[in-house]
């Protein structure tokens, strides 16, 4: 290299003939003096490319990369567990390696980078992660995650991403169209349910609040009130309090015997804001709770907003995928009447994290709560012809190009290949109920909701006392936690009505019968185990 510039070599650790070292430019480039005189003597500076790798390092590095994944994906089916039993302590010890001022050598960094995946991690692409509602991972997802970040457009702004943002709007409408929402509603991605929930109730107060939010803060007006069923997820609450609406202007709602929200018990709560000089804003309707895949009763909830001029948004994070399908789209009727919603093809669409997206009936919403008049973004559409700017219309600005993984996930695999395997992952559920409901020492908790299974292990002889049902809870709580270490089988657990449940959601295109059969037959085995440890004498 003899253009004077100083190119690292990843594969050799060398710049030019010499090892980097780092350090600071020499005192002529950085000036040492202020105004005119110092900038006439500034030299001109030489290139400084050691953060340029050309093409040929990529490929070098990015095989090394590729051999990993590869390999990861041999090995998920049957060789690795899903989880290892490491504190937190020893993770850190073997993973965190200090940051170098010069280059770690490749073959280290890619021999460390092999330790963190195959022997530090714990992976929710195997078929036994069963656990919360965490997709598994789409493989071609993946490699456009790789593009999405090679190519690094900011899908901020039109002109930073013309590509991504006319693939993420496209991508958009589909899902409107198919969720049977208007013509004319948008959306974008965003990091997740958490985001779509904030965004929903951000809209909600910008709309219904009665005064300019956005001017004048929280400082006046009423108490804002918000309504969700008492199975909501935690980051409605979250978002309420972020908005200044606070815990006290979250009102949950009492369930049916199906864990769905009550519509009685809604009007009650709402009149009683009402009546106390209350501002009621918006209800939320759960499609697919997080707990046992309730779905709330959409299209009631949707006359009762448009009968009280309520905002209605949807937390579909779960139960969206299954919403797009046509085999199960009738259970969710209504959803189509949502002003907002948010859904997770990181869940249920099996995209690679993070990606969820949000869908508004009414983009001047997104204006009123968003926009924005940022001075050094001058724009001009007509002489351009550009288009549309999400970050007017998004709490972010800067943005990834997150559509990508989940539209070459669809293109990848087609629509049929989805609506195949999601109705597959309910199969399973209820089969994994079936077993659960023919085992003489576990339980079936409910009905499967969508695909999640709830039940728990409970001993033949265990006799019936005061205390059975208080043991029954710590018994099946520490059983979790050893089917978790156990490293086969990763189920999770609900609570319902009270009662501690072991739980089993599956959006895992590699689980299949047998994981329901390992899950019953473990959850037995571990569960004998600890019974002998832990049952007092008394119910012996
Ligand atoms: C119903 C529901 N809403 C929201 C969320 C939060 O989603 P995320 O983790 O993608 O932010 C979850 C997460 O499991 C969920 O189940």
């Amino acid at each position: 290299m003899d253009d004077g510039s100083r190119r690292f070599h990843p594969f050799t650790g060398l710049i030019g003939d010499r090892l980097l070292c780092g350090g600071l430019p020499p005192p002529a480039v950085l000036g040492s003096r202020r105004g005119k005189d110092s900038m006439a003597d500034t030299q001109r500076p030489a290139p400084v490319r050691a953060l340029d790798w050309s093409a040929a390092d990529a490929r070098a590095f990015g095989s090394h990369a590729l051999d990993i994944w590869t390999e990861l994906l041999d090995r998920l089916h049957d060789d690795l567990p899903v989880v290892r039993n490491r504190s937190a302590a020893e993770v850190h010890e073997a993973t965190a390696l200090e940051i170098p001022a010069a280059p770690m050598p490749i073959d280290s960094l890619v021999a460390h980078l092999r330790k963190v995946v195959f022997e530090e991690s714990m992976y929710p692409g195997h078929p036994g992660f069963l656990a919360y509602i965490s997709g598994a991972g789409t493989v071609p997802g993946a490699a456009a995650d790789l593009i999405a970040a090679g190519l690094n457009q900011n899908a901020g702004g039109w002109r930073l991403s013309p590509a991504a943002t006319e693939i993420e709007q496209h991508l958009m409408g589909w899902f409107a169209r198919r969720f049977g929402m208007p013509e004319g509603s948008m959306g974008y991605v965003v990091s997740g349910g958490a985001m779509t929930n904030l965004i929903g109730l951000t809209l909600a107060r910008t709309r219904h609040a009665g005064w300019d939010v956005r001017e004048e803060g929280m400082r006046v007006g009423p108490q804002l009130t918000v309504y969700a069923s008492t199975e909501v997820h935690d980051t409605v609450d979250r978002a309420a309090q972020m908005l200044g609406i606070g815990a006290a202007g979250v009102r949950h709602v009492e369930t049916d015997d199906r864990l769905r929200m009550d519509i009685g018990a809604l009007r009650a709560a709402i009149d009683a804001d009402l009546a106390a000089g209350h501002r009621p804003i918006a209800v939320v309707g759960a499609a697919g709770t997080t707990g046992t895949g309730a779905i709330d009763p959409l299209s009631d909830i949707a006359d009762v907003c448009s009968e009280y001029g309520l905002w209605f948004h949807v937390d579909a994070a779960y139960g969206g995928g299954a919403a797009l399908t046509d085999p199960l789209k009738h259970l969710f009727e209504g959803i189509d009447r949502a002003d907002s919603l948010g859904f997770d093809p990181h869940k249920w669409l099996y995209t690679p994290h993070a990606g969820a997206c949000v869908l508004v009936r009414d983009p001047d919403a997104l204006v009123e709560a968003f926009a924005v008049d940022a001075s050094y973004i001058v724009t001009d559409n007509d002489q351009t012809g550009w288009g549309i700017d999400i970050y007017e219309l998004s709490p972010q600005f800067s943005r990834p190009f997150a559509a990508l993984k989940i539209w070459v996930s669809l293109l990848a695999h087609g629509w049929d290949a989805y609506e195949e395997r999601i109705a597959h992952d309910v199969d399973l559920a209820r089969y994994l109920h079936r077993v659960m409901m023919e085992h003489p020492e576990l339980e079936a908790m409910g009905d499967p909701g969508l695909s999640i299974t709830c039940f728990r292990f409970v001993p033949e002889d265990l006799p019936n006392h005061i205390d059975t049902a208080g043991y029954l809870d710590l018994l099946n709580e520490r059983l979790m936690f050893s089917l978790q270490l156990g490293g086969k089988v990763f189920p999770s657990n609900a609570i319902i009505n009270g009662r501690f449940a072991l739980r089993s959601c599956i959006v895992n295109f590699r689980t299949e019968a047998d994981t329901m059969d390992q899950l019953a037959s473990e959850t037995v085995r571990l569960g004998s185990i600890l019974d002998a440890e832990l049952r007092p004498t008394h119910l012996r």
